[in-house]
């Protein structure tokens, strides 16, 4: 199985199209130790033919353009493409925009929790994906392993859905309906991807608000998460003076902290840990900075734009 990282940036991307903050302003210049990044999107491929995304990002298009592997198969026709399926943990911008940039009618199976889905048909923009090529398959989270399929391939991978603490996308939240913003289970999910011929397998949970019991005896001894760094410190923005909002807030844990995830997979014995959805504003995107010794000390890895992972 090979994963590529299509895109490590948060929503928004790095640098985000009207920021300023130092990381962004550094990146647009050139500063060593700083790598632009587009938005959250992974590609997973057991036999390097056909591909699944894990979210599709508004920068699609761009990513695959960058990535040989998703260009049409020189030899299979007029029109074709190694994109098999799309799996989306959320219905934020940055991981559904994508679908619009696969409208170019080819055969493929988007699956996603029920809540997801409604999205997806309330709006009727995703409609642009024709109903007679594009399955939408409902993910039972918390369910047991299906095996993923689309456009007439089999991956020869199993997918799992679990609930992860979250929220609901940032366009639906009610300021009505108290704390959780109308916030229900299938908001946000963590998946896991295995090989169904090694056995191979790897957790992405892109974003999380929190690691709880049940999400940490999930975790506990795996052999690789890719995991939500969207902020180093629960007040970042702030602190930057670019938004009033923190993360969690946003319903992103933090990297540093006594609440943070270094700090929650200290103890759980997960062999390889990376941190894909960084915010533009996060300290560890300075390669060269003190934030990213911690996090490299704590044997945390931080993912690129290319990145390549083979579980
Ligand atoms: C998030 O991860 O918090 C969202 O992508 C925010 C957004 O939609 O801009
Ligand atoms: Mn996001
Ligand atoms: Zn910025």
């Amino acid at each position: 199985m090979l994963i590529k990282v299509l895109g490590s940036a948060a929503g928004g991307g790095f640098p985000q199209i009207n920021c300023n903050c130092r990381n962004c302003a550094n990146v647009r210049r050139g500063t060593p130790g700083l790598r632009a990044r587009t938005q959250s999107s992974l590609a997973v491929s057991r036999d390097g033919e056909a591909w699944v995304l894990l979210n599709a990002s508004p920068d699609l298009r761009q990513q695959v353009a960058a990535t040989p592997e998703l260009a049409p198969p020189p030899s299979a026709g007029d029109r074709a493409s190694p994109i098999k399926a799309v799996v989306l943990t959320n219905g934020d911008v940055d991981h559904v925009a994508g679908l619009l940039s696969l409208r170019e009618g080819f055969a493929f199976s988007v699956y996603a929790a029920e809540r997801v889905l409604q999205v997806l048909a309330a709006n009727n923009i995703f409609d642009v994906l024709d109903a007679r090529l594009v399955e939408r398959v409902p993910l039972a989270v918390g369910g047991r392993p299906i095996g993923l399929k689309g456009g007439g391939a089999d991956l020869g991978l199993t997918l799992e859905a679990f609930p992860v603490p979250g929220k609901v996308a940032l366009y639906l939240e009610d300021p009505g309906a108290g704390p959780g913003f109308g916030t229900r289970e299938g908001d946000t999910i963590g998946l896991r991807v295995a090989d169904r011929a090694t056995g191979a397998a790897f957790f992405y949970v892109p974003g999380c608000a929190a690691i709880d019991a049940a999400l940490a005896d999930r975790l506990r001894g795996a052999s690789l998460v890719l995991f939500d760094g969207t902020l180093y410190s629960d007040e970042e923005m702030i602190a930057q003076g670019l938004s009033s909002k923190t993360g969690r807030r946003m319903g992103h844990i933090s990297m540093s902290g006594p609440d943070g995830s270094l700090a929650a997979f200290a103890g759980l014995g997960v062999k390889r840990r990376i941190f894909v959805h960084l915010n533009n504003s996060n300290p560890a995107l300075r390669e060269d900075g003190p934030e990213r010794a911690q996090v490299e000390k704590a044997g945390w890895e931080v993912a690129f734009d290319g990145m390549e992972i083979r579980p």
